[in-house]
């Protein structure tokens, strides 16, 4: 079942609770008393359109409305995309990294075990921090200049020289798969390591890794399928409005 403005947010949860993480990207928190969905985004003025979109490509990952995803603005998708990256940085990894630093210390692991496990979780920490930074300090801020510009009327030589310089087809080509690792460290975690006493911390641990993996997969996929094009056709439309300007780009 979707869900729709009319449900309570409330019914929202207990339908899946792993929608508890989305709906505090949109700073919605717990407390919704008897109120819909629809009332909750009014009194938090989000888009409901936007918002349903979300929470139903999360709830349901059969369902991703590509054309009406596409017909959102750019800076709403990158406030979203922020608010995740954050929840990964800030609340995900730490509570993941502290989980296997208590296995390591308490599992009995032999030395090579300890530093598998161990480097190999610091090695992915290491690298979804660089992927982050990346479109955080590059991409996402080109694509909110483009969309600056071309909500004005203004000339600006900065796009121009963005344009000659940048293209989002970059991003695309180099866009790294960040959840592939993670299939890796489950493996480890499932396969390789030998049982231990603690099982319930390493089931934790694992029930941690899936919802991480899960929840990278719903971002890759609003990356590039709804923000690759979106800033595709802004790219267009620019080149096409600086050609009519007579200026050659
Ligand atoms: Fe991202
Ligand atoms: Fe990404």
């Amino acid at each position: 079942m979707r869900i729709h403005k009319d449900l309570k947010m409330a019914e929202v949860i207990h339908m899946n609770h792993h929608l508890l993480p989305v709906l505090n990207r949109f700073d919605i928190f717990l407390g919704f008393g008897e109120r819909t969905v629809e009332a909750v985004c009014r009194d938090h003025k989000i888009n409901l359109d936007f918002f349903l979109e979300i929470v139903n490509t999360f709830h349901d990952p059969s369902y991703f409305p590509l054309r009406h995803l596409q017909t959102f603005k750019a800076s709403m998708l990158i406030d979203y995309l922020q608010k995740t990256h954050s929840y990964y940085l800030d609340v995900k990894i730490p509570e993941i990294g502290q989980y296997i630093t208590e296995i390591v210390q308490t599992s009995g692991f032999e030395e090579s075990h300890r530093k598998l496990v161990k480097n190999f979780f610091d090695q992915y920490q290491h690298e979804l921090t660089n992927h982050i930074t990346k479109e955080e300090q590059g991409v996402y801020p080109y694509v909110l200049r483009l969309e600056k510009v071309l909500e004005s009327t203004l000339t600006s030589h900065e796009i121009l020289e963005d344009l000659q310089k940048y293209s989002i087809t970059e991003y695309e080509e180099d866009h790294d798969d960040v959840e592939s690792k993670l299939f890796d460290l489950k493996n480890i975690l499932i396969k390789y390591l030998p049982p231990v006493s603690n099982y319930k911390l390493l089931n934790l641990i694992l029930h941690e890794i899936f919802e991480l993996e899960s929840d990278l997969n719903n971002h890759g996929h609003i990356e590039d399928l709804i923000l690759v094009p979106i800033v595709e056709n802004m790219e267009k439309e620019l080149h096409s409005r600086y050609a009519d300007h007579g200026t050659c780009i």
